[in-house]
């Protein structure tokens, strides 16, 4: 089991291999805003703030890349849970 923290009051455990980062957190109620699901509009990014993701994927990075996004964040609904994870929602 994993542990996931979005921003500072809400978490929730969740097993590994679950679906994407957006889905987990989804079937959880976490607050984790959201657009196209597919790694096309950027609404979703996440700063990690502690712990880590599954590495990007090359389709990933090309995406973060795109939106020259800063080290650190990642789109919930391309990136995996890899462990307990702290995140921060950028578009709230
Ligand atoms: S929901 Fe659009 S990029 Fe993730």
């Amino acid at each position: 089991m994993s542990k996931i923290t979005v921003t500072s009051s809400t978490e929730t455990k969740v097993a590994e291999g679950d679906g994407s980062l957006l889905e987990v957190s989804y079937d959880n109620d976490l607050p984790i805003p959201f657009g196209c699901q597919s790694g096309k509009c950027g609404i979703c990014a996440v700063k990690v703030v502690d712990g880590k993701l599954a590495e990007a994927s090359r389709a990933e990075q090309a995406i973060l890349e795109a939106f020259d996004c800063e080290a650190g964040v990642r789109l919930a609904c391309q990136a995996h849970i890899a462990g307990d994870v702290a995140l921060e929602s950028i578009n709230e």
